[in-house]
């Protein structure tokens, strides 16, 4: 069966109407075109869809059945219209967002902010280290990750938009504490607790460390910056975290945030997606969001 989607449109109206000339008034075309198209549906299911005794048409059984499926299918169209329309706009559709654990710190404020402006957007927000967070990006899963500066080589079209500066953290009662401008080389007895491989904040720390020469004597490896920081007020050890995951602690004096020379090292968040992949508009627009926002606290 060879069917076009305008036989149907000439078909439905023609059923409609019971009358070839009112069709072919209402949807602009000639009688002849009306019974051409008619007839050629009519050969490709093998059917008589009409019946013409005297000067009236009638729709035989076939025809019954035939507009039956040709209304379930006009339905459908005008649906995947309506929603190809709506996708077309920013305030629907799907935007899967990753982020560096990290980011999660901020990323659940700018999407609280994201969703009141278009609350109708489904929005998955996956969180992982920076490691696996590349992974999924090699597998084509999120529109938008927010991560720390993505590697080279990397087929991703990335902007920064906000500072990450990198702290020590310490009890408060720590010795060192209120102690101004310390030099590594004075830790070097402490005991670190440390990001687990394939964190982005881990890599920046070991960098650091080398650009100094600095070896800690003992490390803990932890995963997370929960574990990390309950760690720290445990007394276990310093740590290296982002500021945005210690804000709140640093604010009640649960943590201290010790005065290292040549800290804090300075990070900046990007945002990013594959090149060549085709953003929604709804992921351009939480993509400007980002790139908005992140210029907005700068200037605050
Ligand atoms: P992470 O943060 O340490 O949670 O992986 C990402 C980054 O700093 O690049």
């Amino acid at each position: 069966m060879h069917i076009t989607i305008r036989q149907l449109q000439v078909f439905e109206a023609v059923a409609r109407q019971l009358s070839y000339t009112r069709a072919a008034e209402e949807l602009h075309l000639t009688q002849p075109a009306v019974s051409m198209q008619i007839k050629q549906l009519e050969s490709s299911v093998g059917l008589s869809l009409f019946e013409q005794l005297g000067k009236r048409v009638f729709m035989t059984q076939a025809g019954e059945t035939m507009l039956r499926h040709a209304e379930t299918i006009m339905r459908h169209l005008g649906t995947a219209r309506e929603e190809m329309d709506e996708l077309k706009g920013v305030d629907s559709g799907r935007l899967r967002i990753a982020v560096a654990s990290t980011v999660n710190y901020f990323a659940t404020r700018l999407l609280a902010t994201f969703t009141r402006l278009h609350p109708s957007v489904q929005i998955t927000l996956d969180v992982t280290n920076r490691e696996a967070l590349l992974q999924k990006l090699e597998d084509n899963q999120p529109d938008i990750v927010l991560m720390g500066k993505p590697p080279k080589g990397l087929d991703l079209d990335a902007d920064d938009f906000m500072d990450n500066p990198l702290i020590m953290i310490a009890r408060p009662d720590h010795s060192l504490s209120k102690h101004r401008s310390i030099a590594l080389k004075e830790l070097t007895e402490e005991t670190f607790v440390v990001r687990e491989s394939g964190s982005g904040t881990r890599i920046a720390m070991e960098r650091f460390f080398d650009q100094k020469s600095f070896a800690p004597s003992a490390t803990i490896e932890m995963t997370g910056n929960e574990t990390i920081k309950q760690s720290v007020e445990a007394g276990l050890g310093l740590a290296i975290v982002s500021v945005h995951t210690v804000e709140l602690e640093l604010a009640l004096e649960r943590l201290s945030r010790l005065d290292i020379r040549g800290m804090p090292i300075m990070r900046r968040w990007y945002v990013g997606h594959r090149r060549g992949k085709r953003l929604s508009p709804t992921a351009q627009a939480f993509r400007q969001f980002v790139l908005d926002e992140g210029t907005r606290q700068a200037v605050a």
